[in-house]
């Protein structure tokens, strides 16, 4: 990944899988450094805690709905395995957001959810993704488009963000 990606939090055009999702990953880790840095400001954490609740949702659609289905051909016990930590990660972002929308202290929850995040980040790009980057199938920009279809798809619902209309 060069410089400019890395600031932008955005791959390049044609980026393959697991550029896009280690893109998604430095998102959240600058979100969170960003949280802290944000020190007594109640307002500003609020803020930056939803952005950082709708990053690692977005990341934890376009995992599921398009990368894992495509892992499970190379590792089924290791998908599995991310699937249950997705669910705890979802449980975790959901307490932030239920907190931050309540204006509720976050500390704990953040702590708790940065932890998950950080342990399952670090299993995804250490244990998974190099054996991803092997498979030639893979490493092309087919799945990497197919992830950033997805992600388009889901910024452009606003069920999605906004739950289904009553
Ligand atoms: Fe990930
Ligand atoms: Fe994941």
């Amino acid at each position: 990944m060069d410089l400019d990606t890395a600031l932008t939090g955005k791959p390049a055009e044609g980026a393959s899988a697991t550029e896009i999702l280690r893109a998604d990953h430095c998102e959240a880790r600058r979100l969170f450094a960003e949280y802290r840095k944000a020190a007594d400001d109640g307002h500003a954490r609020a803020v930056i805690a939803q952005s950082l609740c709708m990053q690692l949702e977005l990341h934890d659609a376009i995992e599921r709905d398009v990368f894992y289905p495509a892992l499970r051909q190379i590792d089924a016990e290791w998908t599995t395995r991310a699937s249950e930590a997705h669910a705890k990660i979802a449980a975790a972002t959901e307490r932030v957001r239920t907190a931050a929308d309540a204006g509720e202290p976050l500390a704990d929850a953040i702590d708790a959810l940065e932890s998950l995040v950080d342990e399952h980040v670090r299993d995804e790009e250490e244990h998974v993704f190099p054996k991803v980057d092997a498979q030639r199938e893979f490493s092309s920009g087919e799945l990497g488009r197919a992830l950033i279809r997805r992600k388009e798809e889901l910024t452009r619902s606003t069920e999605y963000f906004e739950g289904p209309a009553t």
